[in-house]
């Protein structure tokens, strides 16, 4: 029988116990009831192995292979390094970093179809080919601290960016401004909600004192009329200006022919309005200054490029009673390496086709990992046009076209030639795109954003350089789709005899490189516990 069926009942049943033996006690029952955090499920205090560890206890520091240089591979090894660990990264790319991927001139890149891309961007052009904004709440900030990774802002809402979305009816010339599509939708909605306020639609739920709090909200919110008025939304400066205010009597225009409530709904803009409510996409957010991948290069340099092996694809895992065994290619040649204890940390739906004898259940937990397609191009352009013409520094303008978004460079500012992405998109979108050469994906991304640009999106572009990152070899996905509740992903956070796991697909922010970091350290914890427990 369920002693506590319902909130309420819930609710005088913890109110007893608080009663009978004290805060203690009822936090430790709201625990046991999954209302308050419990050590099992909330993520510890991180606290970094230390040399002292063994000093002070006659133990020694372990090896340990690290299969991936990506974010949880080179956290891994910069945390049991710490404390002295022997650890080596098998890394089957030619560089560190994994999706951290920065692309500038002189990248090159073959993808899985063959088409062989040689980034052409200018000096201090680059693209962030996939992570690109971090939240002020990750611990990917702390670790740029640690590592002297110096930070700019992001700018990941800008209402001044656009909505495009054909799909409802809007046509070329005719996207429309973030601040103003909030303007009529907040606008409209307030109309709507003090209309009903003040009909006594709501009085069930509102005291009087409450209408009146909430009409006094709607007005400023939504910059609607009085009572008189009908609550009327007739557009306001929120909206914004045709000519901007100026000097002595120059009160500028403002936008005008407000559409009507139903066109308003009917172009479908308000869809766009939660993204920044999101707890991992609200602004501020931050980016390294010169390219996200200053962290793992910040980090490599902290392990020591001679615990890195490049170029160096792993073929088969053996665990063993005292030790594992990693096979793996390195310039033709089949090489092995053995540790004490193995740190997979490559992505799940690679490790799953790799040799090893760590069981069929591993194995199909580590195919049960839907991954997702995602894409993204970068458009170098000789002009701002974007920040001269239409005052655009940095954000995102949201379309229901298949190239999905269009990022404004958050860097760079006033300079003279700066990088659009493109697109970037996920899904479906991402395999259109990824199935064309990267010169027809530059020609469908400009042929997209011209709609919302005009001409200058086409003429005024210098080069570009798109990827693909499920066509990308010893990554084939963007992200995955964690199956949280199975008991394959459970099994996968516990080590497989000496063989641990690690990456963001064993977190619950997955496609975000925090993911990767606490995924890291809580395999670095398990796993130097277990030493220090020998
Ligand atoms: N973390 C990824 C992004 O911000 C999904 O786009």
């Amino acid at each position: 029988m369920n002693p506590v069926p319902t909130q309420v009942s819930r609710r005088s049943f913890l109110r007893s116990v608080g009663v009978s033996g004290g805060a203690g006690a009822l936090f430790a029952t709201m625990g046991a009831l999954g209302l308050a955090p419990t050590a099992a499920q909330a993520t510890p205090a991180y606290r970094a192995p230390r040399p002292s560890d063994f000093t002070l206890t006659g133990r020694s520091a372990r090896k340990v292979v690290i299969l991936g240089g990506g974010i949880a591979g080179l956290t891994t090894a910069y945390e049991l390094g710490k404390a002295g660990y022997d650890c080596t990264i098998l890394e089957a790319r030619d560089r560190t970093g994994g999706r951290n991927f920065t692309v500038r001139g002189g990248t090159e890149q073959t993808d899985l179809d063959g088409n062989t891309q040689r980034a052409r961007f200018s000096n201090g052009t680059y693209l962030n080919a996939g992570p690109a904004r971090i939240a002020q709440w990750m611990v990917t900030l702390d670790y740029c601290r640690e590592l002297g990774v110096p930070v700019e802002v992001f700018t990941n809402q800008n209402a001044s960016a656009f909505i495009y979305n054909e799909q409802s009816g809007m046509t070329p010339g005719n996207a429309v401004r973030y601040r103003t599509a909030k303007a009529d939708v907040y606008g409209y909605v307030s109309e709507l909600l003090a209309k009903a306020t003040d009909q006594g639609a709501l009085d069930t739920a509102l005291s009087a004192d409450d209408k009146s709090r909430l009409l006094s909200f709607l007005a400023s919110f939504g910059a609607i009329g009085n009572k008189a008025s009908g609550y009327a939304y007739t557009g306001t400066e929120h909206r914004g200006f045709t000519s901007d205010p100026g000097a002595g009597n120059d009160a500028g225009t403002i936008l005008g022919s407000v559409p009507s409530l139903s066109d308003v709904f009917s172009s479908n803009v308000g869809k766009y309005f939660s993204f920044e409510f999101g707890y991992d996409q609200a602004m501020l957010m931050f980016q390294p200054v010169g390219g996200m991948d200053q962290i793992p290069q910040a980090l490599t340099r902290a392990i020591g490029a001679h615990r890195i092996e490049l170029g160096a694809a792993v073929t088969g895992v053996t665990d063993g009673p005292n030790g594992v065994q990693v096979t793996y290619t390195q310039r033709g040649k089949v090489r092995r390496i053995s540790a004490d204890y193995c740190v997979a940390a490559m992505p799940p739906h690679l490790m799953a086709r790799v040799p090893h004898n760590l069981g069929a259940d591993v194995t199909a937990a580590l195919g049960s990992f839907p991954v997702t397609p995602v894409g993204k191009i970068g458009l170098e352009y000789r002009s701002r046009w974007w920040e001269t013409d239409y005052k655009i520094f940095g954000g995102i303008t949201e379309t229901d076209m298949d190239l999905q978004h269009i990022w404004y460079p958050s860097y760079g500012h006033l300079g003279e030639r700066g990088l659009i992405v493109g697109y970037y998109n996920t899904g479906s979108a991402a395999n259109v795109y990824s199935a064309l050469s990267p010169a027809d994906r530059e020609a469908r991304a400009v042929a997209q954003g011209v709609k919302i640009h005009g001409d200058k999106y086409r003429t005024e572009l210098a080069t570009s350089f798109s990827i693909a990152w499920h066509r990308t070899p010893y990554l084939e996905g963007g992200w995955t789709s964690p199956p949280y509740t199975s008991p394959g992903y459970q099994l996968l956070l516990r080590p497989s005899g000496r063989v641990y796991f690690a990456g963001d697909w064993l977190s619950h922010a997955v496609a975000w490189q925090h993911g990767a970091f606490v995924s890291a350290r809580a395999t670095v914890t398990a796993l130097h516990q277990r030493v220090m427990a020998g």
